[in-house]
């Protein structure tokens, strides 16, 4: 028996991962259940949102299937998932988007497998207020995370015996941050070359995925738009009720279903299994228990296909009667086991970093500043020159206000002044910017700094970027 973690979460959590817990015994899946809390439930017994010891359980298991929990909304305790994400580094999500029989769809043969980056992005929750008006938010991109997510959706297209992946982004706008996952996912590709690519801007991605999703075959993405592409995928395929998915680390993997606990029809045995009964079949797969999968997923399929649902998908059958279903049209499983064993899962090590020649040559200082904002607008007088930096730009929300015409904008109490220098400056250089500012009554509240990188400046006075 291979003991896996399972968390029932709250809800309709407990109802959907008891379907699931009947349908694997029945199908002998020789699975040892481990239960393990998390959410409204740990919180209940007196413990935290992810206590140390279910993250333990799944440590040791390396292995775990979560049904959904409530996170509250605009305070109490942290998401759980993102909570679990990010202890135990499960860099990759991936969900599945596949029509199904005789659930409703406007579209027929879409297949997409969307592999997200599930750690980094606005997820990483750096946030600030910078005045009682600008609130800002970090979007960090690293070159590890990209290469870790973007090198498992390749991994995955190859194992999968898919043919295509396209890299989803917005680097035209964002060009350090998306332009980096971009530059990985081309470095990556090279490698690939048995692998088709191309790359897409989100904004079209999401129009050719409600026009032609059949073009699609597997997405990598950074975290933001990754969470949005995949709820739509899982709209095209069905809506929520059906998608699994699936949460990758280099030691251990959650398997989830997409939904969230539904608290509307909780208790109620209205709550449809299929989405946690999926993800259990995509950790069987993943496992390498292939012959179990198929056989529970020949099973679902053709209790679908006889047009046995639940309300949601149209039907009429209760959580229990439906599960039923499933398992009177079980067979045995063939035992087929591939090659990818539990050892075999930890391939991806620590991906690599780059060195480059990094100069220091100037700072981004961030001011509140509430001068005359409206009618005449005012800049901030700040000085033109200090110690060996010189001001080159000021922004406001981003918009270049000086130099050069000032444009017709809201302005807000929020200043970006930019100096460079042309020498090498140090940290002290930058320290006395920050001094003679504050001198000044500049109220600065966060500063970048800015280098250029193998003698080439990265940043300019030439554009608002
Ligand atoms: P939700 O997915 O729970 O519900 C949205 C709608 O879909 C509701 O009408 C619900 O009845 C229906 N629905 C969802 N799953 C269903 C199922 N298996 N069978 C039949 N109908 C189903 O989304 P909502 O209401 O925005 O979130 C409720 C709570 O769940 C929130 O606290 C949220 O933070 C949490 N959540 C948790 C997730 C997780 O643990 N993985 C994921 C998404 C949300």
């Amino acid at each position: 028996m291979t003991k896996v973690t399972l968390i029932e979460g709250d809800g309709i959590g407990p109802e959907i991962s008891a379907a699931v817990v009947k349908i694997f015994e029945a199908a002998k899946v020789p699975i040892e259940w481990e239960y393990a809390v998390a959410g409204l439930t740990a919180i209940e017994q007196g413990g935290r949102g992810v206590p140390p010891e279910t993250l333990d359980s799944i440590k040791r298991n390396g292995l775990a299937l979560k049904g959904p929990t409530t996170t509250p909304v605009g305070g109490g305790h942290k998401s759980v998932n993102v909570a679990i994400r990010t202890s135990l580094e499960l860099y990759a999500n991936v969900r599945l988007a596949r029509t199904m029989p005789a659930v409703e769809t406007r579209f027929k043969n879409v297949d997409i497998l969307v592999v997200r980056e599930n750690v980094e992005d606005t997820y990483s929750g750096i946030e600030h207020f910078q005045t009682p008006n600008v609130a800002q938010g970090l979007k960090l991109i690293t070159r590890q995370g990209s290469l870790a997510v973007i090198r498992y959706a390749f991994e995955q297209t190859r194992k999968l015996g898919r043919n295509k992946v396209t890299c989803v982004h917005k680097a035209n706008i964002h060009k350090l941050t998306d332009g980096l996952f971009l530059e990985v996912f081309r470095q990556v590709a090279a490698e690939y070359t048995d692998i088709e690519t191309s790359d897409i801007i989100v904004d079209n991605c999401c129009m050719q995925l409600v026009t032609r999703p059949e073009q699609f075959d597997v997405l990598v993405l950074p975290n933001l738009y990754g969470d949005i592409v995949s709820d739509l995928c899982a709209g095209i395929v069905g809506g929520l009720g059906v998608a699994p998915g699936g949460n990758i680390g280099r030691t251990c993997a959650v398997f989830e279903a997409v939904h969230g606990s539904a608290p509307d029809i909780a208790g109620k045995g209205l709550a449809n299994p299929t989405a946690l009964l999926l993800s259990g079949i995509q950790m069987l797969q993943f496992m390498g228990w292939i012959g179990y999968a198929q056989a529970i997923q020949d099973a679902l399929s053709s209790t679908l296909a006889a047009d046995m649902k639940t309300r949601d998908l149209g039907g009429v059958l209760s959580t229990n009667d439906f599960t039923n279903e499933i398992i009177a049209r079980l067979k045995p499983a063939i035992s087929i086991v591939s090659d990818s064993t539990v050892a075999d899962r930890v391939t991806h090590p620590v991906p690599e970093t780059i060195s480059e020649e990094w100069v220091l040559n100037g700072v981004d200082v961030f001011i509140e500043w509430s001068g005359e904002l409206t009618n005449v607008p005012e800049l901030p007088d700040v000085p033109e020159k200090i110690g060996p930096l010189t001001l080159a730009m000021m922004s406001n929300r981003g918009t270049k206000v000086w130099p050069g015409e000032m444009p017709d904008i809201m302005l807000v109490d929020h200043f970006r002044v930019r100096y460079l220098s042309d020498k090498l400056i140090t940290r002290l250089d930058v320290i006395n910017v920050l001094v003679e500012l504050d001198s000044l009554d500049f109220k600065w509240g966060h500063i970048e700094i800015l280098n250029s990188v193998n003698k080439q400046p990265r940043y300019s006075n030439a554009k608002s970027d």
